[in-house]
């Protein structure tokens, strides 16, 4: 991951990633190596299935390119989550026609949510795709697009219960090899009113605790020094429990999220763990008195909140209220002290007044986000949004309202990274700094990017780093040998 991309991508919905190079490890004597151009929209929880689609596709021979003008199969892993996304892959699949007319045996696939939301009427209507496979479903691409090769469309959008491609080994794209992205759980059983995700990834189900435990010990002694579990809502993480809270079975353990935070957080000392994404209405004190426990589970929540005005939150069928929220914020104050926040804000969603946008703001005041990922709102298709309320606040106003939060957030931001000058953290060294050759950059345990010199360190080490000075949000540090502050 780059310098000064925070963490976890909500942020970088809609940003093509390409994925690198991988090894492919189906190599018979004489067999013809096929090429994949995989390109990746979304959020990390789609980066991360890319990773499980090379795995897949690298196991029926296709090696991956970033050059697109040479691949055989195009498969584009989409984002159904506001308008704009989708619109961005649209225009890019027109933009792949011209290849197909230089070749005619070129696939292309739709992949991922848009492909779930539209399904086979990608297929009729657009013209763009020769197949379509939904979230649920990559296991059966390699003989799908065999079915295109031999002249045919392929569909596969079905949804499942079980699927959590639980035993695949996920082909890694952090090609620094320091960190990772390890998948705890699939789809969302919740239902917020503005949200597509429960169409396009269906019901929630949680893997199997024992393969999230191995692929991070394999990461660790592959050299990883950090992980970060996913899941739409991970304090919803269960084994062992059914719907109702029953016990399956018996004999085995039951594993929420407090208890295998913990048990990655065991894998070694010296393996950090982050999350992402906590909802406020699930998340409990056990997971907070879990993180309080290891050092090493990075003292960072991302807590998204949306609106900072109950009535807002009410339609918008979050599950909690703005004091319940503030009472969630207080408990990580008591129980993590430096623990820093982070946050989502949609502005103008239906009927929002500006009484209420302005709750959102003071709730932004009140509780100091170290960052924030704020959105105007798209109206989706079959949300219960869309068929209950009117998408009835003008573009301008829901510009201007998310500008007045963009502009608060980022004067906080800044003054909090200032506070942070002088103090002693423990970094992570990931990968040369984008602005300087001779200077590394890393993260505190808050996510918080710090810029020093090489010296004779390497990716992977940790190294205490005095803040000496910062930019908007980034710190620039010398090395110390002092202990760290944080
Ligand atoms: N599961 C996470 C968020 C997933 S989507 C959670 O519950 O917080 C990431 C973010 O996209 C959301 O937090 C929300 O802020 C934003 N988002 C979702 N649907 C949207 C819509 N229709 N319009 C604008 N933003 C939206
Ligand atoms: Fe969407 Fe809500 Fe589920 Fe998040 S918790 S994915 S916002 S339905
Ligand atoms: Fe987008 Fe699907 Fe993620 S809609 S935000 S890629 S779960």
């Amino acid at each position: 991951m780059r310098e000064g991309d925070r963490n976890i991508d909500e942020a970088r919905q809609g940003e093509a990633i390409q994925i690198e190079s991988t090894v492919l490890n189906h190599s018979e004597v004489g067999v013809k190596s096929k090429k994949l151009f995989l390109e990746s929209y979304g959020c990390a929880m789609n980066f991360s299935d890319s990773e499980i689609i090379a795995s897949i596709m690298s196991d029926a021979g296709y090696s991956t390119t970033k050059d697109e003008t040479e691949a055989d199969l195009i498969l584009i892993n989409t984002c159904s989550i506001r308008e704009k996304a989708e619109e961005r892959v649209r225009n890019r699949l027109k933009g792949f026609k011209r290849y197909k007319r230089k070749n005619r045996d070129l696939v292309v696939g739709m992949l991922g949510c848009m492909a779930e939301r539209l399904k086979e009427n990608l297929l009729e209507q657009e013209q763009l795709v020769d197949l379509v496979v939904g979230p649920d479903a990559y296991r059966d691409l390699p003989s799908l697009v065999k079915k295109v090769n031999g002249g045919q469309k392929a569909v596969n959008v079905l949804l499942s219960r079980e699927e959590t491609y639980a035993e695949i080994s996920p082909v890694r794209l952090d090609s620094a090899g320091v960190t990772a992205f390890v998948s705890i759980m699939r789809g969302c059983d919740n239902m917020c009113s503005f949200c597509v995700v429960p169409f396009t990834r269906g019901r929630e189900r949680s893997r199997d605790p024992q393969s999230i435990v191995s692929e991070s010990l394999d990461l660790f002694n592959r050299g990883y020094r950090e992980v970060t579990l996913l899941g739409q809502n991970v304090d919803s993480y269960k084994w062992n429990l059914d719907i109702k809270g029953n016990v399956k079975d018996p004999s085995q353990p039951v594993v929420r999220f407090a208890e295998l935070l913990e048990m990655v957080a065991e894998v070694n000392p010296e393996l950090r763990v982050r999350f992402s994404t906590s909802h406020p209405k699930d998340m409990t004190d056990e997971v907070l008195h879990a993180m309080s426990r290891h050092e090493n589970l990075c003292k960072y929540i991302h807590l998204p909140v949306q609106s900072g005005s109950s009535s807002m939150l009410k339609r918008m069928n979050r599950g909690y209220t703005r004091e319940w929220y503030l009472g969630r914020i207080a408990a990580i104050k008591q129980i993590l002290p430096g623990c820093e926040l982070s946050t989502d804000i949609i502005t103008g969603f239906c009927g929002e007044t500006e009484e209420e946008h302005q709750e959102t703001m003071t709730l932004l005041k009140e509780v100091g986000f170290i960052m924030a990922y704020n959105f105007k709102y798209s109206e989706r298709p079959k949300t219960l949004a869309e068929r209950k309320y009117k998408d009835d606040v003008p573009e301008e106003v829901k510009g201007a309202r998310l500008s007045e939060v963009i502009l608060h957030q980022r004067r906080y931001a800044s003054e909090l990274t200032q506070k942070m000058v002088g103090k002693v953290y423990r970094v992570l060294v990931e990968g040369v700094s984008k602005k300087s050759e001779d200077k590394f950059f890393g993260r505190t345990t808050h996510n918080t990017v710090i810029v020093f010199d090489k010296g004779d360190l390497k990716p992977c080490d940790y190294v205490n780093v005095r803040a000496l000075k910062c930019t908007t949000v980034t710190l620039i540090g010398e090395v110390t040998t002092d202990k760290a502050d944080a």
